[in-house]
């Protein structure tokens, strides 16, 4: 069987490319579900229709594991899709498989740090899923939170340099973290400009990328779940899947992971 993962966009090769070269050994197939994307300032209801909508798909291809490479999806539907989807009765076929999300691995991955700063889209900010968790570990956690929503969009697009109003946008959007001393990028999609963000607030701030972290995170999950890893099949292939074809998506995918052509798919 295979591991899953899911985005609405770009996002999802993010994570996939740090996961398969720590783990090439396994099968991957990635769903971008490019035609409704951006998810981030969609309503709840649409976000967990949509996430139902591909995690479902994911188990279908044979995924025992699908991972929501999706902090808009994670913090707004993964909760009750792994709550009350999985175990009911019409589900029962699936109840060997797992999905994870993409906040709690990263909210472990903090350290000491107890002023933190975050940035992510519309809905995952709104959702106070990072808040939430941060506080399960330690209740002094302070966190400034802001909502980015230009940037998806903009990474989508590509071409950043020759976007006039990039280097404006991302400035005004830092402004809060001058003096955080850690900075959550929480949506995937923003391991795609981290450096620019690095530039932006110096060196001294530790940002935390979850393309960086999650291999390990799931490295040790499967160590500690062999009831999972023991399913996954070894043949070391990767499938994109995708439900609208997109120029940019075809360019990143060809440079990240070879021969790898885009399939089309209708969810
Ligand atoms: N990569 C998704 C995330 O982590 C982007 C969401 C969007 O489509 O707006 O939140």
């Amino acid at each position: 069987m295979k591991i899953g993962i899911f985005d609405s966009g770009l996002g999802g090769l993010v994570v996939a490319r740090t996961l398969r070269k720590a783990m090439p050994q396994y099968d991957y197939i990635h769903l971008g579900d490019t035609k409704r994307l951006p998810y981030g300032n969609k309503s709840q209801t649409q976000i967990y229709k949509n996430t139902v909508r591909a995690i479902s798909y994911l188990l279908e291809q044979d995924c025992a594991l699908v991972i929501v490479a999706c902090n808009t999806a994670s913090s707004q539907a993964l909760r009750k899709i792994q709550q009350s989807w999985l175990p009911q009765s019409s589900q029962a076929k699936y109840k060997n498989r797992r999905i994870l999300g993409v906040v709690r691995p990263t909210v472990e991955s903090i350290g000491k740090f107890k002023n933190i700063g975050l940035i992510g889209t519309l809905r995952t900010v709104d959702s106070t899923a990072y808040v939430q968790e941060l506080k399960k570990m330690n209740e002094d956690i302070k966190l400034t939170a802001k909502a980015t929503p230009k940037l998806v969009p903009m990474i989508e697009q590509g071409n950043l340099r020759k976007q006039k109003e990039y280097k404006q946008i991302l400035e005004n959007y830092l402004i809060p973290f001058k003096n955080t001393k850690v900075l959550i990028l929480g949506c995937t999609h923003y391991g795609i400009i981290k450096n620019d963000i690095q530039k932006i607030l110096g060196k001294k701030i530790k940002i935390i990328a979850q393309e960086e972290l999650l291999p390990k995170k799931l490295q040790s999950y499967l160590a500690k779940h062999t009831e999972i890893q023991k399913q996954l099949s070894k043949n070391r292939t990767f499938e994109l899947l995708v439900t609208k074809s997109s120029k940019r998506y075809e360019k990143l995918s060809s440079e990240w992971f070879g021969k790898v052509t885009p399939k089309l798919i209708k969810i």
